[in-house]
């Protein structure tokens, strides 16, 4: 199934949407954890140059699989949601580039459409712009063509390649480190609630909040866990209990109404949540609910904590204030499965983020370790490149 633009005026015929083909055993393969699909897949040619994406608009009723053989079809992919999720946002941005580059595109312009897609998750701008300055970059060191090297384009384009491929693998390393600290915060017997979808779907490895989600069942400490049904496109109900249940984790999915009572009646020890953008003052921007989830955690003395790899810190936004919140369409709220919930031409009010103040954060978790409280100055310390060994540890743990 080829990606073309369907749907961005209106919703989809049904929930979810329209089409659709059995999955490529080809194609499936072991890049995620516990998907049969990977998540994104570069595909060389002959069958590329291609993006490959799970359809996550699909699940969980279908593993369909959306190929992307140019950047606007790639931009069409990431509008509708096809691909979502901070961390493989840069991941898919970086790909992006590298699939301009091999087309012999525009690479600058389709970098900019990439970065520009969605304005929230910092990640996107930031994978677009590593892959961007390696293509340049190596556009810049190639020597004049000759028999040898007759395609200094193409040597560039490589160099995107790498750099995408990089992003990816140290996305999986920073899952594996973030789980790997998240652990130690979660208790004997916990339980925990999440917001959203944090897993494999977002990630080129086990995700944020999922990872350490996963970590603590596998290590024997998870009791339950809540899952928030995250209105309005539900990626919480639909694709984190999918994670959840193929994970074979015991799990309940609520309405975001009923996480007040939840927490009121002392069923929560810990709420888990990711982030699409974390400020320098140390505001968390991410799915809209977080904000309430805070604040009622906070009432009852639960603690909030949020796993974000050091990529989602973004000291070029000073302050929550200044994070840019993406709106989407009313049909999001007003319909569901193609069904009115609402009066026709009913307005609505969607964003998709919201900004927690970091005060209502207890502790971040990223892949270098730690912090506590979330402060400008040891976001700095935790953002400081970590220092040279000759064994080079990706992570440093900086527990603060
Ligand atoms: O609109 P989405 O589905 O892309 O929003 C995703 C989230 O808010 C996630 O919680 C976030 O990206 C953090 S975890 C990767």
């Amino acid at each position: 199934m080829k990606s073309r633009q369907r749907n961005r005026a209106g919703p989809p015929g049904r929930w979810p949407g329209p089409g659709g083909r059995p999955v490529d055993p080809a194609r499936a393969g072991g890049q995620t954890q516990i998907m049969s699909v990977p998540t994104l897949q570069w595909l060389d040619p002959p069958r590329g140059p291609a993006v490959a994406l799970l359809d996550q608009t699909r699940l969980p009723a279908e593993e369909g699989v959306v190929t992307c053989e140019n950047v606007p079809e790639l931009v069409d992919a990431i509008h509708r949601l096809v691909i979502r999720g901070a961390p493989i946002l840069g991941v898919a941005g970086a790909f992006g580039v590298a699939l301009a580059a091999c087309r012999g595109d525009d690479v600058a312009a389709a970098a900019r459409l990439l970065s520009e897609a969605r304005p929230t998750a910092v990640n996107l701008a930031w994978g677009t712009r590593r892959a961007l300055a390696a293509y340049q970059a190596a556009l810049g060191r190639a020597p004049e063509p000759d028999h040898q090297n007759p395609d200094p384009q193409r040597l560039a384009a490589g160099a995107a390649l790498d750099e995408a491929r990089a992003i990816a693998a140290e996305d999986a390393a920073a899952s594996v480190a973030m789980a790997r600290h998240g652990l130690g915060l979660i208790p004997e017997g916990a339980r925990v609630l999440t917001h959203c979808n944090t897993g494999s779907l977002v990630s080129a490895g086990g995700g944020t909040a999922f990872a350490v989600i996963l970590a603590a069942h596998r290590a024997g400490r998870l009791t339950r866990l809540y899952v928030d049904e995250t209105r309005p496109l539900l990626q919480g109900a639909r694709l984190t209990a999918y994670e959840a249940q193929r994970a074979g984790i015991d799990y309940a999915v609520l309405p975001d109404s009923a996480a007040a009572g939840l927490l009121a009646s002392g069923a929560v020890d810990v709420v888990l949540t990711g982030a699409d953008r974390i400020a320098a003052d140390g505001s968390v921007a991410n799915k809209v609910g977080t904000y309430n989830l805070a604040v009622l955690a906070h009432y009852h003395s639960v603690p909030l904590v949020v796993v974000a790899p050091v990529s989602t810190i973004d000291f070029g936004t000073a302050t929550g204030a200044e994070i840019v919140v993406e709106h989407r369409a009313a049909w999001e709220v007003t319909t569901l499965g193609g069904q009115l919930l609402a009066p026709a031409g009913s307005a609505s009010y969607n964003p998709a983020f919201d900004v927690t103040p970091a005060s209502l954060v207890s502790a971040l978790i990223t892949e270098r370790g730690i912090t506590q409280p979330v402060t400008t100055g040891n976001l700095r310390l935790l953002s400081a490149p970590p220092p040279r060994r000759k064994s080079a540890p990706a992570d440093v743990s900086v527990e603060l």
